[in-house]
């Protein structure tokens, strides 16, 4: 069963038990809204539900919390659970459980390499469209968002023990081939080089961009260039494909620097769907959802009208014949359902793409094309066939704001140029490095480079990560590298401090019984029993923040414990031990929620 270990759950499913009994069954769907308590003083969790459902019920607010409070207490283990039931206010319900409840959960979860996070069920089979950077172009920061979000998302859905597949849909097609290839074939680029930095092939994008602009017979033979490379013209493919093992070649050293888990294997680029999209085009037609408009092929998705009110539509064949944008990613949905099984397909794009993806969403169901698993495909596996036929996939668009300046206008260098995603990599690990010799001087050589790289790259993520995503947010080298804060250094730190008591405390009682006396342990523990819902949260509302926050949380509340409850020192070995065991699962909790955002752990920093 899922959820078995998340305690919040599980009072929740309480509350909705108890609402029925004294509502009856028209209100099995409300919500008890049950939440942490704001102040230890009230106790451990707050129910807010009578509000709310009193008007309906026809009942006070007080009475009715009265009411769901009896249904509660009448239950046959209401004893195991509650120490005490209270009704405060308007009609708030305020929950303190025993604490032999929170022992048992948290006893669970500290026998647990999964921390009480129980696999889905049924698991699904995810698709994740993120990166997707383009052929013969630098990778600039703005694609770094899409990467650390999307292996963010990634690593989350595969922990809860989804079948997680990745695709790199990268950007390798397109009318701007003929124009880059023609200009390469006059300057005679060897295309098995080797040895050209993207660097220049960047720089060639750029010139041949401007011969394209200042002279009309080289953007005519660019045009041709395009039919060519479309008809499959073998010298024409010969330096395309180099531009794209040249980029790649790119693309992976970036991915590697990052330590995202994305290979070669992952990418499936445009030009994967040039030979379906003549498909895309008849399927439409017979769904009756093409219209001609100018001689293109044209699909007018509900709710998108221009300022005068006229229905905007997408293309998806141009009038020459030629495919775009839209076209391959109706192909790449059909594939990703059909071919590769996707009950899910979640797609982490920059906000600006909103419209397309709400179009290529609406096109999708308006034409069925969510229902058409093929349960017979070759790339399922068993336990995943078919659990999706004519439920429809669920899509998910994952849009993302901006990265901006300290200007507050998009992130430049200073020269008002983009940005290099592998200089900003370089420079992080360079800076963090100083900010760790001056916390600890005392570390060698080689350690420090080791932390500085976790430090750098994780102050980088973590600050991308811990915003709301749809929001810009400001790149802020101080900020992120900061030893105190929301930082990735300030938990990775809180990690250390814990494995440096283990490294004091010589042998540890690994069977240790986990009492909680004191009100920071008790705090502590709520904290930790967060861990499964908020897993959940972030699956479901695929927003890292969530977890970032949780930690950060975590974090504080472990230095207060720290602070009030001596460990080392405890009065006694039960205490101590208890202790230890708690110390022990706050930082496995670290570790394993700074693991699913892509940040590595040190031992000492
Ligand atoms: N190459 C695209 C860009 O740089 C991103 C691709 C996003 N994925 C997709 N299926 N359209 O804007």
């Amino acid at each position: 069963m899922q959820k078995q270990h998340d305690i919040q759950f599980q009072l929740e499913t309480r509350f909705k038990t108890a609402i029925i009994a004294a509502l009856g069954d028209d209100f099995a769907d409300s919500d008890p809204m049950i939440r942490v308590a704001a102040d230890a003083k009230f106790g451990d969790f707050q129910a807010n539900a009578a509000m709310g459902l009193a008007k309906r019920a026809g009942s006070k607010p007080r009475d009715l919390a009265t009411k769901i409070v009896e249904q509660l207490q009448a239950e046959e283990d209401a004893a195991q659970w509650y120490a005490k039931l209270e009704i405060a206010g308007p009609g708030f319900i305020n929950v303190t459980l025993q604490a032999a409840r929170l022992v048992g959960q948290l006893t669970v979860m500290a026998s647990d390499d999964q921390l009480g996070v129980t696999p889905a069920s049924p698991p699904q089979r995810v698709v994740i469209d993120y990166s997707g950077p383009n052929v013969a172009k630098e990778m600039h920061i703005g694609h770094l968002r899409s990467t650390i979000i999307g292996d963010a998302i990634g690593r989350t859905l595969a922990f809860q023990g989804h079948e997680v597949i990745r695709q790199n849909h990268l950007g390798d097609w397109g009318t701007q081939f003929g124009m880059l290839i023609e200009h390469l074939l006059d300057i005679k680029w060897d295309p098995n080089g080797g040895d050209h930095a993207i660097s220049d092939l960047n720089a060639l994008y750029q010139a041949s961009k401007k011969h394209f602009d200042d002279d009309a017979d080289f953007a005519t033979r660019a045009r041709q260039r395009v039919v060519a490379l479309q008809s499959g013209d073998e010298t024409t493919l010969t330096i395309w494909r180099g531009l794209i093992e040249e980029s790649k070649r790119h693309f992976n050293a970036v991915y590697q620097a990052l330590g995202v888990k994305l290979t070669d294997d992952d990418i499936r680029p445009e030009s994967f769907y040039n030979d379906k999209l003549s498909a895309v085009v008849d399927a439409l037609d017979d769904a009756k959802l093409l219209h001609e408009s100018d001689g293109a092929a044209v699909v007018y998705p509900e709710g998108y009208k221009d300022r005068d009110g006229n229905q905007l539509g997408m293309i998806v064949r141009k009038r020459d014949g030629g495919f775009g944008y839209a076209a391959t990613d109706l192909a790449a949905v059909r594939f990703r359902v059909s071919e590769l099984g996707a009950d899910r397909v979640v797609y982490v794009v920059d906000s600006r793409q909103k419209d397309h993806f709400g179009q290529v969403f609406w096109t999708v169901r308006a034409a069925g094309w969510d229902t058409i698993k093929d349960t017979n495909s070759e790339n399922k596996t068993d336990g995943f066939a078919g659990e999706n036929v004519g439920g429809g996939v669920r899509l998910d668009y994952v849009p993302f704001g901006t990265i901006m300046g300290k200007d507050r206008k998009p992130f430049k260098t200073r020269t008002g140029g983009t940005v290099k995603l592998a200089e900003v990599l370089d420079e992080a690990i360079e800076r963090a490095g100083q900010v760790i010799a001056a916390k600890n001087p005392e570390l060698g050589e080689a350690e420090r480079s080791e932390v500085a790289r976790a430090v750098g790259l994780g102050g980088i993520k973590y600050a991308d990560l811990s915003n709301d995503r749809i929001k810009d947010y400001i790149f802020d080298w101080d900020r992120m590298l900061a030893l105190e804060g929301n930082t990735a250094p300030y938990l990775q730190y809180s990690y250390t401090r814990i494995r440096s008591i283990f490294r004091k405390a010589g042998d540890v009682n690994a069977k240790a019984t986990i009492t909680i006396g004191e009100p920071a342990e008790r705090q502590l523990a709520l904290q930790l029993l967060q861990f499964p819902g908020v897993i959940d949260a972030v699956a479901d509302s695929l927003e890292p923040h969530r977890l970032c926050t949780y930690l950060y949380e975590l974090a504080t509340l472990y230095h207060r414990f720290y602070e009030q409850c001596p460990v080392l020192k405890a009065d006694d070995d039960t205490t101590r031990d208890s202790r230890l065991a708690l110390c022990d699962l706050v930082g496995r909790t670290l570790q394993r929620g700074l693991g699913l955002l892509g940040i590595s752990t040190v031992e000492q920093m």
